[in-house]
């Protein structure tokens, strides 16, 4: 097998789409130039089931939105769809500044003629790339009508003033969004039925310790079992409504543990990490009654990176 694909089979993917991806993978070439977009990610995604809805949608066809709390590894799921697809990918991040002309293209004038410069959805339309819409939710109207011609089944994109295009047969879109929280928006109706979605689950267990695992392969059985322990209870609490989700954040204890291997102790980490994201001054005592009782405060280096 692959080795693109070699982490599905180790997380048991059904093996039926496995064999369908490496097909797909046959099929669809990438030329010389966008070559250098074809990239790993800096991690496995970890999510057998999440992982077979995402693949069956973009199998056929769909394209796929995400939709879930931060850190629950949305975009980390989205380079690994491309990556094992074997397609170049294209961040395309959403915010005040993205306008139509910055998706599709802008007129420059370059030798002594006017040309369009492409913008990445069109090259991701001619690639047949895999194009991220980073924070779709946050789109402008400006924005969001490119998205409903690009993304409906007519896979074709209006270039004002030029040709229209149709989208290469292996191009798909992956949005990504965080919603519920104050300051995020709703994205409208129209656009999300134009994507297969997955709400992304509270994570396991087990695949927190292969995350941390993956991070810090060398950290101790005590420590993993104390950050993830933490992790977990703050997840539930969260998930209880006894805490608001602001102290239940992975990159947090990723990041704490970073510290701890540069010689931080781990409750100093485990402040800047957890409890101080919690900023409503009763919610962070309750974090730090949980910091407390899963990371002794007389801990060193040594008993998390023996
Ligand atoms: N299921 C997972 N498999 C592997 N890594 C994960 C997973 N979930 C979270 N992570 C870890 O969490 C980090 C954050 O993931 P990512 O950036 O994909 O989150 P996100 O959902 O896009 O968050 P945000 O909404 O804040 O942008 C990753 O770097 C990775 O270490
Ligand atoms: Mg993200």
């Amino acid at each position: 097998m692959q080795e693109e694909l070699l982490f599905l089979e180790e997380q048991k993917v059904d093996n039926n789409l496995i064999r369908k991806v490496e097909d797909f993978r046959k099929e669809y070439m990438v030329s010389e130039n966008a070559k250098e977009r074809v990239t790993k990610p800096s991690i496995p995604f970890y999510g057998k089931e999440i992982l077979e809805m995402a693949i069956a949608a973009l199998l056929q066809g769909s394209n796929l939105l995400l939709s879930g709390a931060k850190a629950t590894g949305k975009n980390i799921l989205a380079e690994n769809l491309a990556w094992m697809f074997g397609r170049p990918s294209y961040n395309i991040s959403f915010n005040v500044n993205t306008d139509s002309s910055s998706l599709i293209g802008t007129d420059t004038f370059r030798n002594n003629e006017v040309q369009l410069r492409k913008g990445s959805v069109y090259r991701c339309a001619e690639e047949g790339g895999f194009g991220i819409f980073d924070e779709i939710n946050m789109a402008k109207n400006d924005a969001a009508s490119v998205l409903h011609a690009t993304l409906d089944h007519r896979r074709m994109i209006d270039v004002p003033g030029y040709e229209r295009i149709g989208l290469h047969p292996a191009a798909r879109f992956i949005g990504t969004m965080n919603y519920g929280y104050a300051g995020t928006k709703e994205l409208n109706e129209a656009l999300v039925s134009r994507f297969l979605v997955i709400d992304m689950p509270a994570l396991s267990e087990e695949n927190l310790v292969r995350i941390i695992r993956h991070d810090y392969p060398d950290i101790s059985q005590e420590a993993l079992q104390a950050f993830a322990g933490l992790f977990l209870d703050l997840q539930l609490k969260a998930q209880n409504s006894e805490i608001s989700t602001k102290a239940v954040d992975l990159r947090g204890i990723l990041s704490a543990l970073g510290t701890v291997r540069i010689g931080l102790k781990p409750w100093q980490a485990a402040q800047m990490g957890v409890t101080n994201k919690a900023f409503d001054i009763f919610e962070r005592e309750i974090v730090a009654d949980m910091v407390m009782t899963r990371i002794p405060e007389e801990w060193t280096k040594e008993q998390v990176f023996g």
